[in-house]
């Protein structure tokens, strides 16, 4: 545009056309009248033609005036900022704006680095655009923020480009606009962004959301893990048959489909879930329909939380319920059953005491009395004998009386033991023991009894002594009257965990079951022998199949035999 001599005016032509004049040679002196009319009309002609030109010329300068300060308007007034920086970021040119918004009058900036104006912490980023544009030549956009003299700090949006400068170094031309308020919105935005991602993966349930094709959108972290996924980002785009639940992704989907068709949410339901180690557990699950800010339905909004933990104890509690009445009630019948069998206990006792005192009065009557009878007989025939005089005779009568009187004290021996045998205080259990077996073989010389005592006298304790006896001896008098047993074993035990003492013989047996429904007087024997083993704190048990025997036990755990002694 700029010519090197440039356009001066006309005065200034006008003094070098002559200057020209003067050189050439005068050649006006050879030329004729005629001639030199012609010519002067001619110079004339090429004065207003120049003149013209000149008129011409002058109006395009103008033009050309109006129109560069209309350029320099555009450039110092835009809207942005326009920089001219060299390789080593010096400002070589820039607008007013690039001015202002640096803060600083624009004739002091030329020269001036432009780095001085970023922000610290953004040179390195400011450089590295720099040397982009320089490397590569091509168009570079970097967001930094400056420091402007005596102003605010700002985000500016650097868009630059290479270019060459009339003697072909190298600039790089910068528009530099203010974008804080939009860097400022998307702070905000990634920073409400963050504060959701953290409410989203801090919230104790798993949250996840789908599109109307039941595609995966998103999903919280923990929801992610139980799909057996390393981060949310993993789940889009995925739907349920790929997921570790394939197995209920048709349940899972039915209720989503339901949700996105009735525009309802579907809240708290449980429904199982197939863990990524391949366990089941149980979830309460709700779903609601998510709509876009046009109000239209674009997806389905999930949650649910693990219950498995919550199902089991819900359950075990339920159990050890059902449990506790059911032992409630079996120890409710237990004591029922006690009650009953207490109420009945006296009256029993009174009947034991009845049949007990008939017995004696029977044997009484049929030993002593009759040997009494006799005696009494003896005697008076014999005093009768010494009033007829013969005193020798009746002398010799009473030489009978020896065998008679022998039977009347060993059959008293009897009954008395049958109340208390002495010979438990006096020789022990174990010999007692003994001394019943014997008079057993006594009487059934056809039945073998063994007699097994493991156990030693002092470990006994003096109130046990007697019902072992008595539970022994009746056991035997059965085994006498109704078992017509060939082999019959006693053992009286001590293994540490109590005494036991067991009889066992190889007789008729008996049905246990019939006995005991049948009347209560005919299993007296039975009944006693429980009961003396249960009121000194044992137990009592009777085995027995028709035809192969019966066995009966009575055991006394250590605790009960301690608290005996
Ligand atoms: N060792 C046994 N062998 C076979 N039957 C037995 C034996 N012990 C008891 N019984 C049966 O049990 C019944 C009840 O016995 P128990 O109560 O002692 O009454 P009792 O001996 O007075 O009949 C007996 O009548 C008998 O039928
Ligand atoms: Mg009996």
């Amino acid at each position: 545009m700029k010519s090197k001599r440039g356009l001066k005016g006309p005065e200034d032509l006008r003094a070098r056309a002559e200057e020209n004049l003067k050189s050439e040679p005068d050649r006006l002196g050879d030329t004729s009248l005629e001639d030199a009319n012609s010519l002067i009309h001619e110079l004339r002609v090429h004065q207003i033609e120049l003149e013209m030109q000149n008129e011409e010329l002058r109006r395009v300068q103008n033009d050309l005036e109006i129109s560069r300060a209309r350029y320099a308007d555009l450039y110092d007034f835009a809207p942005v900022g326009y920089l001219t920086l060299n390789k080593h970021g010096q400002i070589v040119d820039l607008n007013l704006t690039a001015a202002r918004q640096l803060g600083i009058e624009r004739g002091r900036l030329l020269n001036k680095h432009f780095q001085y104006s970023v922000f610290q912490p953004d040179k390195k980023e400011f450089f590295s655009h720099l040397n982009a544009i320089f490397d590569r030549r091509e168009r570079q956009i970097a967001e930094v923020r400056l420091s402007p003299k005596g102003g605010d700090q700002f985000y500016a949006r650097l868009e630059s480009i290479y270019s060459e400068g009339e003697d072909g170094t190298g600039l790089c031309r910068t528009n530099m606009s203010d974008v804080t308020l939009r860097s400022r919105a998307e702070e905000a935005l990634r920073e409400s962004q963050q504060m959701l991602h953290l409410v989203l993966d801090t919230i104790p349930a798993r949250v996840f959301w789908k599109d109307l094709d039941l595609n995966y959108l998103g999903c919280n972290r923990s929801f992610a893990l139980d799909a057996g996924l390393q981060s949310p980002k993993e789940i889009v785009g995925r739907n349920d048959f790929e997921i570790v639940w394939g197995e209920q992704a048709q349940l899972y989907r039915s209720d989503d489909l339901e949700v996105i068709k009735t525009r309802r949410p579907k809240l708290g339901y449980e429904e199982p879930q197939t863990t990524p180690g391949g366990d089941k557990i149980w979830v309460r699950t709700s779903k609601v329909p998510l709509f876009d800010v046009k109000g239209e339905i674009r997806g389905v909004l999930g949650t649910y939380e693990d219950i498995t933990d919550h199902k089991r104890a819900d359950e075990e509690l339920r159990r050890a319920h059902y449990e506790l009445e059911r032992r409630v009630e079996e120890r409710t019948s237990a004591l029922e059953k006690a009650n009953k069998e207490l109420r009945q206990i006296p009256s029993r006792l009174i009947s034991v005491q009845e049949e007990e005192r008939k017995r004696l009065a029977s044997e009484l009557h049929d030993s002593i009395g009759q040997t009494l009878a006799a005696v009494k007989l003896w005697v008076e025939m014999a005093l009768r004998l010494r009033d007829e005089g013969v005193g020798s005779a009746a002398l010799d009568r009473l030489e009978q009386f020896v065998p008679i009187l022998q039977r009347s004290i060993e059959e008293t021996r009897n009954i008395y033991m049958g109340l208390r045998p002495p010979m438990l205080d006096n020789v022990g259990l174990l010999a007692t023991l003994e001394w019943l077996r014997n008079e057993c073989m006594k009487l059934y010389p056809q039945r073998h009894i063994e007699l097994e005592t493991g156990v030693a006298e002092e470990e006994i304790p003096e109130n046990l002594k007697v019902n072992i006896f008595r539970i022994a001896q009746e056991a035997l008098n059965n085994i006498a009257k109704h078992s017509k047993a060939e082999w019959v074993d006693i053992t009286l035990s001590n293994d540490g965990n109590g005494i036991e003492l067991v009889i066992s013989d190889d007789g008729v047996g008996m049905n246990l079951d019939q006995i005991l429904q049948t009347s209560t007087a005919r299993s007296l024997g039975l009944t006693s022998m429980r009961e003396r083993a249960e009121l000194t704190g044992g137990s009592f048990s009777i085995e027995s199949t028709p035809g192969e025997g019966t066995t009966t036990r009575a055991f006394w755990p250590i605790e009960a035999v301690d608290q005996l002694q």
